[in-house]
């Protein structure tokens, strides 16, 4: 499958010292290159395993603000960012992103705080909130304004860098998330997705890294961990929670 997004790939070069966080990572033990084919590439693995750090350090090294947002905001509240963006060289391919945003799983909250902060400035431009359908993000549900992230801010023809977004959704919403994220890669956009969701990784031409012990492989879906368990759980939960609880 060819790149059709804005990062082709993704390379680590590995320093002397990697006995410290992040270069101790699982997800760095035998990373070399990362080819990103199609549109949407899926990390998944356990809790612990990388996911989060090395999709921060790509939008980082990107341009992204390590809080998340889209490319211009740039503010900061904590800075927990690991320095391994510094190691990371992106492949870019000739096109241009007319839109971005970087979803951190823990930042969405001052994501939406800053929005109401910069809109509280007296200004002649639109108020930014507009471009998110208008009401508070603070005044919706954590599903219902992740949602409203993805309809109304995310454009098209946009790279799309995000951390658990099924976190927020129930089953049937992660469906709507999928027909949206459809909608946005017809429209020219790349995703790059952390997930543990067996319903994301479904999303048909995915290119799915699975970051394990020995390091990281490329996986089809049906032996993904995440498809692997949650068939084996609803299959036959009584015996797991058997075995689980006696
Ligand atoms: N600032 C830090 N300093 C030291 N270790 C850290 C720091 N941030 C994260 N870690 C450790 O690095 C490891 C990887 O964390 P990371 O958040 O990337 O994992 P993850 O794969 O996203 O996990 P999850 O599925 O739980 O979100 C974890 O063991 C974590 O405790
Ligand atoms: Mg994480």
């Amino acid at each position: 499958m060819k790149t059709t997004g804005y990062i082709a790939e993704v390379h680590y070069k590995k320093p002397k010292d990697c006995t410290q966080y992040p270069f101790n990572l699982d997800v760095l033990r035998t990373l070399d290159t990362i080819k990103l084919d199609g549109n949407v590439t899926f990390f998944v693995g356990e809790n612990g395993s990388g996911k989060s750090t090395l999709i921060e350090a790509i939008a980082i090294a990107y341009g992204f603000n390590a809080e998340g947002g889209s490319i211009n905001y740039n503010f900061s509240t904590r800075n927990s960012s690991s320095n391994l963006f510094e190691s990371l060289l992106l492949t870019k391919t000739y096109k241009k992103p007319k839109d971005g945003f970087f979803l951190r799983a823990e930042s969405f909250y001052n994501v939406a705080t800053q929005i109401e902060a910069m809109d509280s400035i007296p200004a002649a431009a639109p108020k930014i909130i507009a471009s998110y359908g208008g009401k508070s993000l603070h005044e919706q549900s954590h599903g219902e304004s992740f949602l409203c992230l993805m309809n109304e801010r995310f454009r098209g023809n946009g790279l799309y860098i995000l951390d658990e977004p099924e976190a927020a959704l129930s089953g049937d919403r992660q469906l709507s998330f999928l027909l949206r994220l459809h909608e946005l890669v017809l429209a020219n956009s790349q995703f790059i997705i952390a997930t543990h969701s067996p319903v994301l990784l479904s999303y048909p031409n995915a290119t799915i890294y699975s970051i394990e012990s020995s390091g990281i492989k490329k996986r089809k879906y049906e032996e993904t961990t995440p498809y692997q368990f949650y068939k084996m759980f609803m299959d036959d939960y009584k015996r797991v929670l058997h075995n689980l609880l006696q």
